[in-house]
């Protein structure tokens, strides 16, 4: 353990070195902040030792994995792989942002602790984890190409999924943002879904106002999305970036990466989200929501306009208040990028059951992805499930979603990825909690990723 917490107060006081050079006060801030995240982490690896469902028993081989949130779903195909297979599977339960699911398993690829042998990951994750060697190359199992084409998996997501030519991890959940919005109150108006995201302010105000004068309503909300300091909040970004028609990142024909964003394209783009708190259209607090927060809040039926991930339909289907009032959408732009997200299963290269950690994938590809979406929403990665007739009748917006995976573009890959994200959460969270004008977030934003990229175009 005293390792662990070695390990971990390297690792951080290595970034925030780097942002002290840059920025001294964000750099006193972030330490403070960094030091009670420490804190609250240490915390963590010591409550999940002793959380798991499922102990081994005698000699019977154990694999373990790391999941987060609620486990429904994945429950019922554990006991059947368990009862299938002899072998026990062990779960450590997680807490359910991303960010803090991968610093737990950084953690413990660091130490070498061969804590987990499967690992649940975020496409997002990929490329630090596989440049870091702690994934198994799937090839030690089977011929991948071969493997993704004989399950059918979506060509996009295995692209996606790509590192160096080599593949690491088997996507198992699709993820898209989508408009999650008032069904109700849009025929009202006699609105249909915004095309862009100027329109949706402006709807927004529209019945917000209408509301106030008629009804005297005060108590609706126009747009929520995942504003807090985190990787949800790069997602969003990217979306209203790219949905304005614009790119942050792109690679010249030397194969050099460049920043492609304009400072004044920037700029409009961080004024509208500051413009959206400042008109009275999305609530200061946004700042603290991360995916639940908002689905929690639009589905008290308070909310106008709401961005979130698939996930949120069955919840808002199993919601007898909420069913017939709310429907989804592709996002707003021209055209409409919503963010790529999705989760993947790997075998640690730590790990000393790798053999069976790659059967208990295989069993979740062939047996488990129809269940995951039944129990969970989550959106298989599966071709043919989308025509599987119980799946049908329970995925009222399955179009929506499959527009929206075609639209959907990855965010920027880059084996520097990490830094990038932490430079984008930085600066737009500051123009969201009024710390920062947008003219400088704008400035700092291309000056700090064209540094990174900078560091890796020889
Ligand atoms: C979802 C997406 C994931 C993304 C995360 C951000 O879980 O599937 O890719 O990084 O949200 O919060």
């Amino acid at each position: 353990m005293k390792n662990k917490v070695f390990i971990l107060f390297f690792m951080f006081s290595f970034t925030v070195e780097d942002k002290i050079k840059s920025n001294f006060v964000i750099g006193i801030k972030m330490l403070i902040n960094l030091v009670i995240f420490n804190l609250f982490l240490i915390c963590l690896l010591l409550l999940t030792k002793d959380i798991s469902v499922s102990k081994g028993s005698g000699k019977a081989k154990e694999i373990s994995i790391l999941l987060g949130g609620v486990l429904s779903g994945w429950d019922s195909i554990i006991k059947e792989f368990e009862n299938k297979t002899g072998i026990k599977v062990r779960v450590v339960v997680g807490p359910p942002t991303t960010d803090s699911r991968e610093m737990m398993y950084s953690i413990s690829f660091l130490t070498k602790e061969q804590s987990y042998d499967v690992v649940y990951l975020d496409v997002v994750w990929l490329g630090k984890f596989a440049s870091a060697n702690w994934l198994e190359n799937l090839n030690s199992f089977v011929d991948p190409k071969e493997y993704f084409r004989k399950n059918n998996i979506f060509r996009n997501y295995v692209d996606s999924l790509a590192y160096k030519g080599q593949y690491y991890a088997v996507p198992v959940k699709a993820d898209a943002g989508l408009l999650y919005y008032r069904k109700d109150l849009l025929s009202k108006y006699k609105l249909s879904p915004p095309k862009t995201y100027y329109e949706l302010k402006e709807q927004a105000k529209y019945i917000l106002k209408m509301e106030k004068e008629l009804y005297n309503n005060n108590d609706l909300v126009g747009f929520i999305f995942q504003g807090k300091q985190y990787e949800g909040l790069v997602c969003n970004f990217y979306e209203v970036l790219r949905g304005f028609g614009y790119e942050l990142v792109d690679i010249d024909s030397n194969n050099r990466y460049y920043v492609n964003v304009k400072e004044n394209e920037l700029k409009e783009v961080l004024d509208y989200l500051k413009g959206l708190i400042e008109e009275g259209v999305t609530p200061k607090n946004v700042i603290n929501y991360e995916e639940e927060e908002s689905r929690l809040a639009f589905s008290m039926g308070k909310v106008i306009f709401a961005r979130n991930w698939p996930y949120a339909i069955k919840l808002l289907e199993e919601n007898k208040d909420m069913r017939e009032k709310y429907g989804v959408s592709v996002l707003p732009g021209n055209p409409p990028a919503p963010t790529v997200g999705g989760w993947a299963l790997a075998v640690s290269a730590y790990s000393k059951n790798k053999k069976e950690a790659f059967e208990f994938i295989d069993f979740v590809v062939n047996n488990g992805m129809k269940e995951l979406f039944l129990k969970r929403g989550d959106i298989p990665t599966k071709a043919e499930l989308f025509e599987d007739n119980e799946i049908k009748n329970s995925f009222p917006y399955s179009d929506v979603v499959l527009k929206s995976l075609e639209y959907s573009k990855s965010r920027t890959i880059h084996p520097l990825y990490p830094k990038i994200s932490n430079i984008i959460q930085i600066y737009v969270s500051g123009v969201l909690s009024f710390k920062y004008d947008t003219a400088y977030a704008s400035k700092e934003i291309i000056k700090n990723i064209q540094k990174i990229l900078d560091t890796t175009n020889f």
